[in-house]
């Protein structure tokens, strides 16, 4: 459920006026709602109410400032994946204390810095990493919470770019290794083992398989009981999926039943990570149709947003619904939803049934998670601005960027 909807023919975020905000704003816009994502994010937290748990919301899918500071005022964790992120946490009024931070590659720089701020976990993904780990908090007089993300060899059957569980992708320790990893973990000095992590991919449509890698995880946790190796919480990643078209994903309510119910009498706390289950049908992309064009067998729309604002459609063959901003009763005909960019895989949306015409506005749904943060400057565009609605109220938490940023720090040779 979401807060996007048709009033009189025409759409709203929230109190909002679409229209209106294109017209105060500019396009091509992202447009996210406050209420929305606090929907999806409570819907975790009382989800797991009655069990011991932390939402830590994967900032890599909307990192936007205005977007972490609404979380953070839940209570909410965050689950970053670079010092970056972890700045943008504490800049919103993130608490670090309910940080968990993932990630093959964390630097030296990135490892003091999170120490430094006394986040909640490292979740680590290799042995190389944990030395590393230990040595730069002996250095500088922490002890290290960790995790060991493990990769439980499931196939998570979602896209080979985002599934992340199997033995061939490069995340996590693998299952055959992680004791002796753990027991090494637990005889360094500078380290406190706290958890066990595993992340098996993203958009999700289905429970089994976060129940195979459960029950592969939860046998792990109490061999390493056996061992002597207490671990207090279990950190099950994110990577529950949306509606984006026909998908009928769990509700978190029956996503997080299950995972308790597998947990039976352990004492577990649970850690989740979702991201796109809570950012992205909290937001809209908005465009304006700038050209129609037509062949002898092709119809397209010609609109000013482009894959360096939204590349899900090209990179991923990601279908996301595109919808007019005014319904009207005109004909309609299938169009290939294209931008200014030059790449034939610059397209939002191909055979789309649509009445259009110059000027008219689009909006493309669930562009709120993965959207604006893997945009770019490509063919020297500069990035979207974005708003965040709160009832009748908009908020413009990203200003578009200048021409003269797109060259900032650059410089002439002498
Ligand atoms: N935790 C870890 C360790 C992750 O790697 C990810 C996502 C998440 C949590 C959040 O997963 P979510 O709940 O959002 O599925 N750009 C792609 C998605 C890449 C996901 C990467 N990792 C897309 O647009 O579909």
């Amino acid at each position: 459920m979401d807060f996007f909807t048709y009033q009189n023919n025409k759409l709203f975020a929230e109190d909002c006026n679409v229209d209106a905000l294109a017209k105060k704003h500019g396009t091509p816009l992202y447009i996210y709602s406050r209420a929305t994502l606090e929907r999806h994010w409570h819907a975790f937290d009382k989800a797991v109410a009655d069990h011991p748990h932390l939402i830590c919301y994967a900032v890599k899918a909307n990192s936007n400032l205005g977007v972490l500071n609404a979380l953070a005022r839940l209570g909410s964790g965050f689950d970053i994946v670079s010092g970056g992120e972890l700045s943008r946490v504490i800049q919103a009024g993130g608490d670090p204390q309910k940080v968990v931070f993932s990630g093959v590659g964390k630097t030296v720089a990135e490892m003091e810095l999170a120490l430094n701020l006394g986040i909640y976990c490292f979740n680590v993904e290799s042995s190389a990493e944990l030395e590393q780990l230990n040595e730069v908090a002996g250095r500088i007089n922490k002890v290290a919470p960790v995790s060991l993300r493990i990769n439980p060899d499931v196939d998570a059957g979602t896209h080979p770019y985002i599934s992340t569980g199997l033995k061939e992708n490069k995340f996590g320790i693998a299952m055959d290794e992680a004791e002796q990893v753990f027991a090494r973990a637990a005889q360094l000095a500078h380290l406190q083992v706290k958890g066990v992590d595993c992340h098996i991919g993203s958009q999700l449509t289905e429970i089994k398989p976060f129940l195979d890698a459960m029950d592969r995880m939860l046998a792990l946790i109490d061999r390493l009981a056996e061992q002597g190796i207490v671990i207090e919480h279990f950190d099950v990643g994110g990577g529950l999926g949306v509606p984006y078209n026909d998908e009928t994903p769990p509700h978190p309510d029956a996503y997080a039943a299950a995972l308790v119910e597998r947990l039976g009498n352990r004492p577990l706390k649970l850690i989740f990570e979702p991201g796109r289950a809570i950012a992205a049908n909290a937001g809209i992309f908005v465009t304006e149709v700038l050209y129609l064009k037509e062949n002898s067998d092709k119809r397209f729309a010609i609109v000013d947003g482009a894959m360096n604002d939204l590349i899900r459609p090209s990179l991923y063959s990601a279908w996301q619904n595109i919808i007019p901003v005014q319904q009207t009763d005109g004909q309609t005909y299938a169009y290939d939803v294209v931008g200014p960019v030059c790449e034939t895989g610059d397209f939002l949306g191909k055979d789309r049934q649509l009445s259009v015409k110059k000027g008219d506005l689009l909006a493309v749904r669930s562009s709120g998670a993965y959207g604006f943060v893997m945009s770019s400057n490509y063919n020297s565009r500069p990035r979207v601005a974005e708003v965040m609605v709160d009832g009748d109220k908009d908020v413009l938490v990203r200003e578009r960027e200048t021409l003269a940023q797109l060259w900032q720090g650059e410089h002439l040779l002498p």
